[in-house]
């Protein structure tokens, strides 16, 4: 696969974090030609025409978010930049921000000046010290440099970036939970509408895009649009709905393979090639068995659905959640798939903020169903329970307000659907007594 990083560009470079060699290799020369020659608008409409959607895992058209906010609003408006980072098996806004932090940090302030945001909150995943130091020294090196605070290069537009460091749980990264989160409160997410756009942080309006979306920004405005939309899957023609998959994305690779890691590359690389070419293929000469596409809530693809295209609809073809993160987790063929199902039940029912019922009552009873089958005492019917609660729980099915409960979902469906012979295996052999039993049986606590 022959592609130059753009988002990655510094990361291997000695000394890539700085700000001297961010703009020896052209850093903040995009802000500089915006605040000169584009109004905020242009560059609104740039990442407009560019496609972009963003890379936070629902791959929401980023202008169209931005479009949302109201017009001559007299502010302020706020930009929270979602570095959270807390999905299962995703780590590439981390590897992006120690490696790159001045391209994110040119990104914030060139969407703050689209959006007319007069201050940006980068909310950060609380486990990531070395994120901070390197993100704080820069938007120090920033504000020294005349690239934040007022009058930002002698023009008229002025901005502040505060680091707000995350409180350490999956719902934090929910946009309305990091909002209410900052505002000093448990994370728990808002019923919607209203939309942040509308009324977010402090009741004010409020954008909330991920870290690669800002790199994105930047890519745009420095690169062009033409650049940006040369890359990835085009609309299909035939699809008016259709809006692509264009750009470069960051996919993460951890799991099984010889060559884990985070690598950048054009949308809509097929998950063969990001396990193969990228990662370096499956490791001890070992075949895969099953892939999360793009972090946990995404749910499993299996071996035969290897070529779909890693793009925004490829894992839904899959029946996959979606591309979330682009994150993929390998499992080799010795791996068990309840285990999978475990480790992810434990995890959702651990980081599921209670306020929904079926959320708070399907993860929890989801995890003492696998705990019952682990102690020995499963049952086969256990699995159409299983899959009933997945099929019950998330915005999706409209029973909660947020999408933890899709992400918890996922796994359960797709694992029961496509490895249900294996799982009824596992039952039959650790339960060879009660495995048929369809009388009701107490919990494991
Ligand atoms: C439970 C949960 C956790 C989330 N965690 C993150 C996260 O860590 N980082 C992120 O960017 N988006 C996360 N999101 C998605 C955000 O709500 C939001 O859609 C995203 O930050 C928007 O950015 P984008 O438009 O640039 O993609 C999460 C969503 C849910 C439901
Ligand atoms: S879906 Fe789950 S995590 Fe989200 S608000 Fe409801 S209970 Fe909380």
């Amino acid at each position: 696969m022959s592609y130059t990083p753009v988002l990655l560009a510094n990361v291997h470079k000695p000394d890539g974090h700085t700000l001297a060699v961010y703009e020896a290799s052209g850093g903040y020369r995009a802000l500089r030609r915006a605040l000169k020659e584009l109004g905020p608008d242009d560059v609104a409409g740039m990442v407009r025409a560019s496609g972009l959607r963003g890379r936070g895992g629902a791959a929401f058209p980023t202008a169209l978010k931005w479009s949302f906010l109201p017009k001559d609003h007299p502010g302020p408006i706020y930009l929270c930049v979602n570095a959270d980072e807390s999905e299962p098996g995703t780590f590439v806004n981390r590897v992006q921000m120690e490696g790159h932090p001045h391209q994110i940090i040119e990104g914030i302030i060139l969407s703050a000046y689209a959006t007319r945001a007069s201050t940006a909150y980068l909310y950060l995943r609380y486990e990531y010290p070395l994120c901070h130091k390197r993100m704080q020294t820069a938007i120090d090196e920033a504000y020294a440099k005349g690239y934040l605070g007022k009058n930002i290069l002698g023009s008229a537009f002025s901005l502040d970036i505060f680091i707000h460091r995350g409180a350490g749980a999956y719902v934090c990264g929910e946009e309305t939970g990091l909002i209410e989160s900052i505002e000093g409160r448990r994370a728990w997410p808002r019923i919607k509408p209203p939309f942040p756009a509308v009324e977010g942080l402090f009741r004010k309006p409020t954008v909330v895009n991920n870290v690669e979306t800002m790199a994105c920004v930047r890519a745009i405005v420095a690169l062009g649009v033409e650049w940006f939309r040369s890359i990835g899957i085009p609309p299909d023609p035939k699809n008016p709905r259709d809006m692509g998959s264009l750009g470069p994305k960051l996919y993460g690779i951890s799991g099984h393979v010889n060559r884990p890691g985070c690598y950048e590359a054009p949308l809509g690389i097929s998950a063969r090639q990001a396990i193969d070419e990228l990662g370096g293929g499956v490791w001890k000469g070992r075949r895969v068995k099953a892939v999360v596409p793009g972090g946990l809530s995404t749910g499993v693809m299996t071996a035969d659905e290897l070529d779909l295209p890693l793009d925004f609809v490829g894992p839904l073809r899959a029946g996959c959640l979606g591309l979330g993160t682009a994150c993929l987790i390998v499992l080799d063929e010795t791996y068990s798939m309840f285990d999978f199902l475990y480790n992810s039940c434990r995890f959702f029912a651990h980081e599921s903020c209670g306020q929904c019922t079926p959320c708070r009552e399907g993860t929890h009873w989801s995890m003492m169903i696998l705990r019952r089958m682990k102690a020995g005492r499963g049952r086969l019917i256990d699995l159409d329970l299983l899959a009933e609660v997945g099929d019950s729980i998330g915005i999706i099915p409209g029973t909660t307000i947020c999408g933890l409960a899709d992400g918890a979902a996922w796994p359960i469906k797709t694992t029961i659907r496509k490895f249900r012979g294996e799982l009824e295996e596992y039952i039959q052999r650790t339960n060879p007594a009660g495995y048929k039993s369809t009388e009701p049986v107490f919990a494991e606590t």
